[in-house]
């Protein structure tokens, strides 16, 4: 990890909310390529919503800069097409689909059917399960074979930076310790991470670095390793 490299993702003093409700105040926080950053709360912290920020599904102050771009106004094709690529809470495959049609879907905006093809392959080495059951229905598999799914989907959009949110929720530990072997080996592939867990054990384990919201602002961060020793993280999210 280069701690100087010109940081991929710059959120600035980001407020938003829904309708007259505030939720989000002041959020700013960086991402540096090839980092996995973690974005660690409890229920209703506002993680979620700031990840449909940085979709652009939701409107901001502030600013958001991405690859040097500022995509604050930016429409959410625009950032996706851009690879800012979202793998949402609660999955989102396309129920009815095959595993396959899935992964199809998340390669829409992209050109160049040998290189999709070959991306396709990659998935399925990637996430072994996914090549044995690419023509079973994609809502017909089980919560871990629908988060590897989700994830393989969001891969296939060639993006440059992938934010999971809940990649961990309702899975068991044997299928999110094989997730975040997985989040390594994407992160060497070059792909920046930003990962959204209400488990801060999972996160903290799997980040190089991370931030904690609390009602909508953050309230502290710094590296993961680090993070896990503060008595305030100890007590607050690790039951210590
Ligand atoms: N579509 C919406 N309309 C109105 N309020 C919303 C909407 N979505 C979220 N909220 C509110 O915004 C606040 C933050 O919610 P958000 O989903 O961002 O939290 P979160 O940190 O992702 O929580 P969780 O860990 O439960 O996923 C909550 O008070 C929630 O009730
Ligand atoms: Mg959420």
């Amino acid at each position: 990890m280069n701690t100087n490299a010109t940081p991929l993702l710059q959120v600035q003093g980001v407020s938003a909310g829904y309708g007259l409700m505030p939720v989000l105040h002041e959020i700013s926080i960086e991402v540096r390529p090839s980092e996995i950053v973690a974005l660690v709360g409890s229920n209703g912290a506002g993680k979620t919503t700031l990840l449909r920020v940085l979709s652009r599904l939701l409107p901001c102050a502030g600013r958001i800069v991405f690859g040097g771009t500022d995509i604050t106004t930016r429409t959410p094709d625009d950032v996706f097409g851009q690879g800012l690529v979202q793998v949402p809470e609660g999955r989102q495959l396309f129920d009815r689909m095959s595993v396959q049609d899935n992964l199809l879907m998340g390669a829409y905006r992209r050109h160049g059917k040998a290189q999709i093809r070959r991306d396709l392959e990659r998935m399925y080495t990637l996430f072994p399960r996914l090549g044995e059951r690419r023509w079973q229905i994609a809502g017909s598999m089980s919560g871990g074979e629908q988060q590897m799914c989700a994830m393989a989907r969001a891969l296939m959009a060639a993006p440059t930076l992938m934010m999971i949110d809940e990649m961990s929720l309702g899975l068991a530990p044997v299928i999110v310790q094989q997730l975040t072997d997985v989040l390594a080996d994407i992160r060497s592939n070059g792909v920046t991470v930003l990962l959204v867990e209400q488990d801060v054990q999972v996160a903290l384990s799997a980040a190089d670095r991370a931030y904690v919201i609390e009602t909508g602002r953050v309230t502290l961060s710094g590296p993961a390793r680090q993070l896990i020793d503060d008595p305030a993280v100890q007590q607050a999210y690790l039951g210590v």
